[in-house]
């Protein structure tokens, strides 16, 4: 492997490893070292939560066991799991965890153990601010929690988080048909990021409507930006798409611009972290920049999420607290570290405007501009089912 990429993938994890001791490597599965069948990012067997750890692919496959509430916290802070669906369904397992161990802390005592527990559930949502889906998931614990014995409350809880989990397998196939169905043959598709089994619980949202699309022979090409400074796309998405069969092309992000001035993409097809009230939407940064692209080229602009990406509450994009990372993500990319007097700007999502997405595609169905009440009339839909 060549040394810069050695370095990407090392250097957070002697930081996090080192400072917490529970966070061990565990047994792989008997023989392989590897997932049992296809990818999966996240784990939950008798009990037990283990993670894969994202920083080390493709060049490792090591799982890691999540003790507890801040071990999990931690992984989804260090990006051992990532994208936005993963960090919702690791947090709701993460809850779990917690109130296992706050009702033996606190036997006989509910109310204490509930007290304790809740005070658990904000230091999780402080993990990641963008991602919707971490508040999501834990809000939705939180109401299942209810108020009697906390025994009690612990099965519901382990109950709504597999719920969650497999709900998202649901969600990740329905999006793959109904984004599939919208792309015409002979296509050329660009994606941005990861958004694959490593991102959600299932098959993936854009990443599932392209391996969708192109196991249905829709699609002539299929390009993967490599996404700075963390290499999603050159480390994950085409980890992944080589092992669903997908041929792919990766570019450097600024190589976009040509490719679509060329007229040689048709469609750009990306994730969310959070789609707010009017349609606007939080990505990983650089999906302004290819949605700006698209629309001066042509170019249609998909964006694939699940319900538990959508923020009703929140009326537009400018409201979304964007997550900056630290410089040294920028500069250990590179191998390097800052020269003196100089640091980084590392702003790690940014926000698409409504206007520039053509369709936004869940699992509820595909919306069209203007999006305005149409965010909010599938929110409210998804909680009375
Ligand atoms: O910083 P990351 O890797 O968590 O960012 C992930 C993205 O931006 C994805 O596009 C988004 O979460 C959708 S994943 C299905």
């Amino acid at each position: 492997m060549h040394a810069r990429q050695r370095w990407l993938i090392d250097y957070r994890l002697d930081e996090t490893l080192g400072s917490k001791p529970a966070m061990r490597q565990s047994t792989p599965e008997p023989g392989t070292g590897r997932a049992p069948s296809g990818v999966e990012a996240i784990r939950w067997r008798d009990g037990a939560l283990t993670l894969l750890d994202q920083r080390r692919l493709p060049a490792e496959e090591t799982w890691l066991d999540m003790p507890d509430l801040d071990t999990a916290a931690a992984a989804i802070r260090d990006l051992v799991v990532r994208g936005a669906p993963a960090i919702g369904i690791t947090a709701a397992y993460a809850c779990v965890l917690a109130m296992r161990a706050r009702s033996a802390e606190h036997r006989g005592n509910d109310r204490a153990a509930r007290e304790a527990w809740l005070a658990d559930l904000d230091r999780l949502v402080a993990a990641r601010p963008t991602a919707v889906n971490l508040r999501w998931a834990v809000d939705r614990m939180r109401a299942a929690a209810g108020q009697g014995d906390v025994v009690a409350a612990q099965e519901r809880l382990e109950r709504l988080a597999a719920a969650i989990h497999a709900e998202d397998q649901a969600a990740n196939r329905r999006m793959a048909e109904l984004g599939a169905d919208l792309i015409e043959p002979g296509s050329r598709v660009l994606t941005h990021c990861n958004t694959g089994s490593l991102a959600t619980g299932g098959t993936g949202t854009a990443l599932g409507v392209i391996v969708n699309a192109w196991r249905s022979e829709r699609l002539a090409r299929v390009f993967a930006c490599e996404t700075r400074p963390w290499f999603q796309g050159l480390r994950l998405t085409a980890w992944e798409f080589a092992r669903e069969g997908v041929r792919c092309s990766v570019l450097v992000e600024s190589a976009a611009a040509g490719l679509m001035q060329r007229g040689e993409i048709d469609w750009v097809i990306t994730g969310a972290d959070r789609i707010t009230a009017n349609g606007d939407v939080a990505n990983k940064v650089g999906t302004l920049m290819l949605a700006s692209l698209a629309r001066q080229f042509g170019v249609k602009m998909m964006v694939v999420a699940p319900v538990s990406t959508l923020d009703a509450e929140t009326a537009s994009g400018d409201l979304i607290e964007i997550e900056e990372r630290p410089a040294d993500e920028i500069w250990g990319s590179v191998g390097m570290t800052a020269p003196p007097g100089v640091d980084a700007y590392n702003p790690v999502f940014d926000v698409t405007p409504a206007e520039l997405i053509d369709f936004i595609v869940t699992d509820r169905g595909v919306l069209e501009p203007p999006y305005e009440g149409r965010i909010a009339e599938l929110v409210r839909a998804a909680d009375a089912a």
